[in-house]
Parts: C-alpha cells; sequence; structure tokens
C-alpha cells in the first residue's frame, strides 16, 4: 500500500475543497433549480439550509476524514465502536460517488463541446432558434456526447494517476484561481446590460407567493437537495480532503471558508445568468438545458460575444472538472484502500468502469429516450441526479449527524476533540441538542414531505 499523502500547503486545501464543492452544482444546476422553483424565494430556503444544516455537517465530514485518514469506504470501520455495522455505509456512499460521476461526466463534456464550439465561433449569426436546435442535435447524437464524456473522464484520472501533490493539488489550485477571476468580468457585463433589472428583480427579490404555487413542500425539498449537492456533502467527496490535512486548524473555521467560496461562486453564476435571460427574453424555467439553450443567444448579442462565451464555458468546465477531479480522487483512494492497488492501476480501471457506466445517461436522451422514471418528459438523468442529491446525499449527511453525536456511533466527545483540534473557531459544546435531536428531525422531516410532495399529491 502507498503512503498516504499530505497537501503541500493550507491554500491548496481549501481551493481543493472548495474546488470539490464548486462545480456543475453552482453553474448548471443551482441556476435552474432557481429558474424552476420560482426564483429569490428558493434561493433564500437555499441559503439558510447551507448555513444550518450545510455547515455543521460538512465540519462532521472533515473530522471524520482527518481523525480516520481514511476515504469514507473505510473511514467508519476505523472508528466505530467494535461490533457496530457503521461501515455498511461507507460501501453505499462509495457507489453514491460512482453514480454522481454516471452523469456529471456527461455534463462536464457537454462544457467542453460548447467550448471548443465557442472558440471555433460555431454559434456567431445564429437566430434563438438555431441555437437551441444545436443543443437539441448535440442530445441527439450519443457518439458525440460519448467522446467528450472519455474526454473528461480519461483528463481526470490522468491527473489523479500523477497522485495527490502534483496532480490533482496542482491543476485545481490554478484552476479555481482563474475561474475566481472570471467570474468578475462575467457578471460586470451581465448586469449591464440592458433589461438586466427583470431578471434581477426575479433572482434577488422573494415571491412567496410563487412558492405556494409550486408547492412548499416539493421547495424545500429541492432547496434542501440543492444545498448538500453543492456542498458535496453526505457522501464522503469532503471527507477524503479531511483526511489529507494535518491538526492546525480548527475545522469548522476550513468548514466555513469552503461555504462561502462556493455560495460566492453560485450567487455569481445567478449574477450572470438570470440578468441575462431578462436582457434576452429567455424563459428562466428552461430546465436543465438552461445554460446551453441561452447564454449562447446571450453571447450572439454582445460586443465581444465569442470571447465571453469561450471565457464562460471555460471557466464552467474548469469549475465541473475540479469536481471530477475530487470525486476520482476518493473513489481511487477508496480502491486503494480497498484492494491495496497502486494508485496507477486503480486509475486505469476506474476510468474505463465510469465510461462504460456514464453511458446510460447519455443515452437517455435519443436511444432510450422513452424511459421516463421520474414521469412525463423526465430522462435517466433526472432518476440519477435524484438519487444522488434528494436520496444518497440526506440520508448520508444523516449518517455522518448520528455517527458523530450518538453514542452508539463514534460519540460526541470524540468529534467534539477532532473537530476542536488546532486553531480558530470552537464548534460550540451548547450546540449538541441541535446537532443531535433538531437537525436530523428537520432533514428527516423534509425528506418525508418532499418525498409525498412529489411522488403522491
Ligand atoms: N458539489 C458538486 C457540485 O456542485 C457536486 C458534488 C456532489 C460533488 C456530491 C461530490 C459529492 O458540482
Amino acid at each position: 500500500m502507498e503512503q498516504r499523502e499530505k497537501f503541500s500547503s493550507r491554500l491548496g486545501f481549501i481551493l481543493l475543497s472548495a474546488g470539490c464543492a464548486i462545480g456543475l452544482g453552482n453553474v448548471w444546476r443551482f441556476p435552474y433549480v432557481v429558474g424552476k422553483y420560482g426564483g429569490a424565494a428558493f434561493v433564500l430556503i437555499y441559503l439558510l439550509f447551507l448555513g444550518i444544516l450545510g455547515l455543521p455537517i460538512m465540519a462532521m465530514e472533515l473530522s471524520v476524514g482527518r481523525a480516520s485518514q481514511k476515504s469514507v469506504i473505510t473511514s467508519f470501520h476505523v472508528l466505530e465502536p467494535k461490533g457496530t455495522k457503521w461501515h455498511i455505509f461507507g460501501y453505499i456512499a462509495t457507489l453514491g460517488n460512482y453514480l454522481l460521476m454516471m452523469f456529471y461526466t456527461t455534463i462536464s463534456g457537454w462544457m467542453l463541446y460548447y467550448f471548443v464550439k465557442m472558440v471555433k465561433g460555431d454559434f456567431v449569426g445564429k437566430t434563438t432558434e438555431e441555437v437551441g436546435e444545436m443543443f437539441g442535435t448535440l442530445v441527439q447524437q450519443p457518439e458525440v456526447m460519448v467522446f467528450w464524456m472519455i474526454v473528461v473522464v480519461a483528463i481526470g484520472f490522468l491527473i489523479c494517476s500523477f497522485g495527490l501533490q502534483n496532480g490533482v493539488e496542482k491543476i485545481t489550485k490554478v484552476m479555481m484561481l482563474s475561474l475566481l477571476f472570471i467570474l468578475f468580468v462575467l457578471v460586470a457585463r451581465a448586469i449591464t446590460l440592458p433589461n438586466s433589472a427583470e431578471g434581477l428583480h426575479f433572482y434577488l427579490k422573494p415571491d412567496f407567493h410563487k412558492m405556494t404555487e409550486i408547492g412548499i413542500n416539493e421547495v424545500v425539498f429541492a432547496a434542501m437537495g440543492q444545498a448538500f449537492f453543492t456542498l458535496s456533502i453526505g457522501m464522503g467527496a469532503i471527507a477524503i480532503f479531511g483526511s489529507y490535512i494535518d491538526k492546525d486548524h480548527r475545522l469548522i473555521g476550513e468548514a466555513m471558508s469552503i461555504t462561502l467560496l462556493d455560495t460566492f461562486v453560485a450567487v455569481m453564476a445567478g449574477l450572470i445568468i438570470f440578468p441575462s435571460t431578462s436582457a434576452f427574453g429567455i424563459p428562466a424555467d428552461s430546465g436543465p438545458a438552461l445554460i446551453f439553450i441561452t447564454l449562447p443567444n446571450v453571447f450572439n448579442a454582445m460586443a465581444g460575444g465569442r470571447l465571453w462565451g469561450s471565457l464562460f464555458f471555460l471557466f464552467m468546465s474548469f469549475a465541473a472538472f475540479s469536481t471530477v477531479l475530487a470525486v476520482f480522487e476518493n473513489i481511487i483512494a477508496s480502491n486503494l484502500e480497498l484492494f491495496g492497488t497502486t494508485r496507477k492501476k486503480a486509475a486505469f480501471i476506474n476510468a474505463l468502469v465510469i465510461m462504460v457506466l456514464s453511458v446510460p445517461c447519455i443515452l437517455g436522451f435519443n436511444v432510450w429516450g422513452h424511459i421516463m422514471p421520474l414521469g412525463e418528459g423526465s430522462s435517466i438523468l433526472d432518476l440519477e441526479d435524484f438519487l444522488v442529491s434528494n436520496n444518497i446525499l440526506p440520508l448520508g449527511s444523516l449518517i455522518y449527524l448520528a455517527f458523530c453525536t450518538s453514542r452508539y456511533g463514534w460519540g460526541w466527545n470524540h468529534f467534539l476533540e477532532e473537530v476542536n483540534t488546532g486553531k480558530g473557531i470552537q464548534f460550540p459544546r451548547w450546540s449538541r441538542v441541535y446537532v443531535s435531536y433538531i437537525l436530523p428531525v428537520i432533514v428527516l422531516y423534509i425528506f418525508v414531505q418532499g418525498y409525498i410532495a412529489k411522488f403522491f399529491a
């Protein structure tokens, strides 16, 4: 077995964990669910969940990772009391990581494809309909999507195979910093577009009436799913980074930095997309296709749009890649712990496995288009996303919560000692009742209500 690596710096750790959190969830998923669930009121609930649920759970994941020095697949083995069965969740969480990659790689591939098309100038002079049709044509061509998905998986595992410091950390640091820069430029452009006010209004001024129309329980369920998705919590993707740091800093502070960076990027992505939708008369509730069928139009109508567009899709690809790298890293680490193979071998085999597993999502848009697992108009992508975002992540978060607070698990005292080792803000002792009883009830309640609203109402 290879020796466990460490990050070379604290900045590396923060940027990498933030890179894992920041991804398609912020730039693709966040705008489209905000559009679908009615705008600012949804955003408000989502922000609330980030603070009251996301933050403490992220600190717990980091603690389990740091204390066990393992990835999710074996971390519970190390920390659980003898004879208990918490470790079973490690296998489910690992499967969750694969499940996420089964659709994430496809959408990341779309980003790369759109980046290349932007650079080539393929959108120049196209009408709104023609741009929409181009997305329609793309999803009708499984071979094109398979090609770009393979590019994403191959690059991802290649970088991971170089190891933590040489591969993942170096690349992600550069990608994250350029991403933050590009964001500022694009927001400045978007909010100064004519007619941007209406979109900003939709995005920033809550309309609770609209929320009741859609159904409060469904909206709240979706906001919780989005909060867990965007922070990457509930299946060990953040825990793995905890396992690569030393004990210099208390973990709630680190969780705050990651959450703030992630929230910042999501809020900025909204500030780019919603002003643009109203400026060019594009419906905000266009679904998963939102950024692909709207933004090229937006860039078309802008001076220097080809450059702005290329930068935008480059930034989207960066964001997606930093997440793909993090999850691949988690997958490779779990394979190393389980089978004791070499990093290179694990990377190679998993690349092949994920390429094959990603095919159903792609076929779901064309050859298997008749399969609508979640009702009329839904696709295999929707099912895979629903299983991860609305099931594995909230239930996994519950398990982390229970594990860190219950004496039948790792327990409150062990957790508190780990999370509070180092310098920085304390995880407060008084929060015990809140995290042990109130938080789990909130998550469970929303989960059950959401299911009822989604399937039985
Ligand atoms: N947070 C990532 C994003 O926003 C997605 C993710 C979810 C990654 C769960 C890992 C685990 O794109």
